[in-house]
């Protein structure tokens, strides 16, 4: 028996397969680059195993897996197989390179899968999981052995299929709901029985894989946990097949913030969660929804003034873990029309404001007019407040006159912005800079004109169907120095709304740095 088929009894392993099911699914195809990004991010989130990919699939897959066995070091380097002969070569050929491998051997179990798919009887697939379990156990000591569909198995040929797998040397028995049709109550149920009846149990650790059809997988994953599971598949940002895997984060943290609950732990270096949501989110182009649990950018942020008051006062009495727990910068406290004075207040002290009480009364009172008026009210617009600054509604000595972009594709010319600002002393400047795309030109010469040193961290753009005035609402995020500034600007354009945002992030960010220089 390897060390890894001892199984520890509070250790829940953390089987990550974003780059395998997580990348199977449509929009979430990648190029082996960008699965290397993924897969570093993934070895600093310190799981067990990162299952690469399916080896027999393509050659792009066979490439991936063997890159990630070559560099990636720490994790078990997993590739999936069918259980015939040639996958399972393809899978210890791209596995070759890796210090700890896996072979993750799958066939369809249920009476779907044996009749209408693979046309095989009971005692056919039974003979081929002993024949071939056996097979792959020859070339790897770490094998995983999933009968595909278990949950809408009959539960006597489920325990048959495991026992035939664990007899030929598999050390993990992983039991997918591959249609997230499965329920809490049905999965504890269905842990429960097998870990009591699988001969041989005790020697093997027992996984779930829950899609998330239902919207259960998360749910489910952890009663199976309470069923006796110790490993967990999962994706980050729940990605995989239709609706999707059971998501990492949210698995981790519900294990983590209810360990009274649940009793078991995993090796999870939490504060990783959030850079590497962010990197698959960016080498995928598939945003983050806002309101995504852990990721989400409101996961920990607040704007009734009731709440905003209570986390200001004590964290605890709104938020049940801390946002720098997952990695995120920090907790946002949103300002808009339920904000109270608490947090508006704090928000003017963070930006550097020292206002006295009835200053803060009298720039209340323009909030509240404003949010009603706008939403959302961004730093910018509060930094005008206080100051009093800027007759066009932003804050910042710099404003637009001109923007021209342009991107030829046909010939090998980059990209290129012309930008002209106007100081409020009166000064224009004129700056051309190229960039990789010509938005990223146009900020570089934002950032040139205003003397700022400054990165994009995002960039949100949402046509606003319903809007009144502006159609196009621009979010930029920017780093300059070790502080994010935020711009939020409306336009009728795409490419205005986006550099009017950069100019309003820059503004605040030429102003930090020449409010600190005086200091
Ligand atoms: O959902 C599923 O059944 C799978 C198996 C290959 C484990 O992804
Ligand atoms: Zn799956």
């Amino acid at each position: 028996m390897t060390s890894n088929t001892v199984p520890d009894v509070h250790h829940v392993k953390i089987f990550d397969t974003t780059l395998r099911d997580g990348e199977q699914a449509p929009g979430f195809s990648m190029a082996v680059d960008a699965k290397m990004v993924v897969a570093r991010a993934l070895r600093d989130l310190n799981v067990d195993i990162i299952e690469a990919g399916f080896a027999a699939a393509s050659p792009g897959d066979s490439a991936a897996v063997r890159t990630v066995a070559s560099e990636i070091e720490g994790p078990t380097i997993c590739s999936l197989a069918r259980l015939t002969d040639g996958d399972i070569d393809a899978a210890l050929e791209a596995l070759q390179p890796a210090k700890k491998k896996r072979v993750h051997v799958f066939i369809g179990t249920s009476p779907l899968h044996r009749e209408a798919k693979l046309k095989l009887t009971k005692d056919q697939i039974i003979e081929r999981i002993g024949r071939l379990v056996r097979y792959a156990r020859s070339g790897c000591e770490d094998i995983e052995f999933s009968p595909e569909d278990a949950i809408r198995t009959e539960r006597d040929y489920l325990v048959e299929a495991c026992a035939a797998a664990v007899e030929a040397g598999a050390t993990t028995l992983n039991i997918p709901d591959t249609v997230g049709y499965t329920t809490p109550e049905e999965i504890y149920d269905l842990f429960s029985f097998l870990v009591s009846n699988v001969p041989g149990a005790d020697k093997v650790t027992f996984s779930t894989h829950c899609h998330d059809d239902l919207g259960m997988a998360v749910a489910n994953s952890l009663a199976a946990v309470r069923g006796g599971a110790r490993q967990i598949e999962c994706a980050l940002n729940g990605i995989g097949e239709r609706a999707g895997n059971c998501s990492l984060e949210e698995a981790v943290m519900a294990l983590a913030t209810r360990k009274d609950y649940f009793g078991v732990s995993t090796q999870i270096e939490t504060t990783k969660i959030y850079p590497a949501a962010q990197a698959l989110s960016r080498v995928t182009h598939n945003p983050i929804p806002r309101n995504k649990a852990i990721v989400g950018k409101n996961a920990f942020a607040h704007e009734s003034g009731i709440h905003q008051h209570g986390v200001l006062a004590n964290k605890r009495t709104y938020e049940i873990m801390d946002a720098e727990a997952v990695g995120m910068p920090s907790n946002s406290i949103v300002l808009g029309k339920h904000s109270g004075k608490h947090a508006l207040s704090a928000r003017i002290e963070a930006l550097g404001f020292d206002v006295g009480q009835n200053r803060l009364n009298e720039i209340f009172a323009e909030f509240k007019a404003l949010a009603d008026a706008t939403r959302e009210v961004t730093d910018a617009d509060l930094i005008k407040l206080v100051t009093g600054a800027s007759e066009d509604g932003r804050a910042g000595p710099w404003r637009v006159r001109r923007t021209e972009l342009a991107a030829d594709f046909e010939d090998d010319t980059q990209p290129w912005a012309r930008i002209t600002m106007e100081h409020e002393n009166g000064e224009r400047r004129t700056v051309t800079e190229q960039g990789g795309g010509p938005i990223d030109a146009a900020f570089a010469a934002v950032c040139a004109i205003a003397d700022v040193k400054g990165r994009i961290v995002s960039l949100d753009l949402h046509h606003l169907a319903d809007a009144d005035e502006g159609l196009v609402r621009a979010e930029a995020v920017i780093e300059a120095g070790d502080r994010r500034f935020t711009g939020v600007a409306r336009e009728v354009d795409v490419a205005d709304a986006a550099v009017a945002a950069f100019v309003v992030a820059v503004n605040q960010a030429a102003a930090f740095e020449a409010a600190t220089a005086a200091a």
